[in-house]
């Protein structure tokens, strides 16, 4: 027989969460490539969201392993797995959030963009998959080359006449992660209190830090300057090289993935502090495509913060200047790749 404690302690848990239950609302979340070196990780963390009700997992292999494991964590949300081109459309009907990590990654002496030729493809037929099947979804791209991976997804919804702006996001969480994990090294302070904008794209010189504007404020020599947006515009070479053949970062992507999916749930949720860096459509810049601080809403971008480009040194000036061609033209790979193939 169960103690009377025993019984008013399972009565006082299923009270919690009965009141959990009313103030929450509850969100379907699918990973496309689920069964990668990002997806596993990443979708284990989105299993343990108490926002989440439902986790669809995609991928063209090894899917329905992953899914059934995944499903016996004790976590609110129910895991299905969903695999091949003729399940994808099951997998997307319905999603709030649709996370996008399908794609081959770097070996090392790689560039971003030499996986252009593979990846552009695979994010295009997803794309075309979500535009047919959850419109109105949240839709965070990992896949690089991010820089023209975002613009060939926004230009598959334009065609397919359902491109929101507000809800195409191009995931740099991890460049930020980064910077918050070196400034808090170099500098001693406590990770938890750490926050440093990284702003332009998601590629080598493209991805600029705004140490000027970390929090707290900091101050570094010129060197420290140079040497710390060096390193955190090559973390990611830097893991492609260590691990030498085996792939770029997995984990540390996972969480910031996690990271992003988590403030989007909680925005549309209707937490009205919701901020975070992403790379998306913006006019801060003469750029059509951005990484900057934006706040997140019910509703997607609800603003692109522009303040934090105002008063930057003028190292971080020259650097803004310098990697706009760069950016620009992998904008215009991406754009190119999909209206050249109408
Ligand atoms: P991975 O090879 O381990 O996993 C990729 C997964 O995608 C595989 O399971 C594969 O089967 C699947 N896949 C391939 N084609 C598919 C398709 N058409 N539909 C569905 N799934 C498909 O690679 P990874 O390490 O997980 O990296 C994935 C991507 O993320 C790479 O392009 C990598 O460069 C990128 N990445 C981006 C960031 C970032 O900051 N944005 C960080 C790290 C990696
Ligand atoms: C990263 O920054 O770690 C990713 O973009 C993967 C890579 O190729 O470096």
């Amino acid at each position: 027989t169960l103690s009377a404690s025993y019984c008013r302690a399972i009565r006082k848990r299923s009270q919690r969460c009965y009141s959990y239950v009313q103030l929450h609302a509850f969100y379907k979340v699918a990973v496309l490539g689920a069964a990668g070196g990002i997806g596993q990780p990443l979708t284990l963390l989105i299993k343990m969201s108490p926002l989440v009700s439902a986790l669809n997992l995609y991928d063209i292999v090894n899917v329905k392993g992953v899914a059934a494991d995944l499903s016996h964590c004790n976590t609110p949300s129910r895991v299905s797995g969903f695999t091949g081109a003729s399940e994808l459309a099951d997998c997307l009907k319905g999603a709030d959030v649709v996370v996008m990590t399908a794609g081959v990654p770097r070996k090392p002496g790689m560039t971003r963009d030499d996986l252009f030729n593979t990846n552009a493809s695979i994010v295009k037929t997803l794309a075309e998959a979500i535009a047919d099947n959850c419109p109105d979804a949240l839709i965070h791209i990992i896949t690089n080359p991010l820089n023209s991976t975002v613009p060939i997804a926004a230009e598959i919804l334009k065609q397919k006449g359902v491109y929101d702006p507000k809800k195409l996001f191009g995931v740099t969480t991890l460049d930020v992660v980064r910077a918050n994990t070196f400034v808090s090294q170099e500098k001693n302070l406590k990770l938890i209190d750490v926050d440093v904008p990284v702003i332009g794209g998601h590629a080598g010189i493209t991805i600029l830090p705004l140490l000027s504007k970390a929090k707290p404020s900091v101050t570094f020599s010129d060197e420290q300057v140079q040497e710390l947006t060096v390193r955190i515009q090559n973390a990611g070479t830097e893991v492609v090289e260590v691990k030498a053949g085996a792939g770029s970062a997995t984990l540390s992507m996972a969480y910031a993935a996690a990271r992003f999916v988590e403030s989007s749930l909680r925005a549309l949720d209707g937490d009205s502090d919701v901020y975070e860096c992403a790379y998306v459509e913006s006019n801060i810049t003469d750029l059509p495509f951005f990484a900057s601080r934006i706040k997140l809403g019910r509703k997607g971008v609800e603003a692109v913060i522009s303040s934090e480009l105002h008063g930057l040194t003028d190292y971080e000036n020259k650097a803004l200047e310098a990697l706009k061609p760069e950016l620009k033209a992998s904008i215009e790979k991406g754009v190119a790749f999909v209206q050249n193939q109408l």
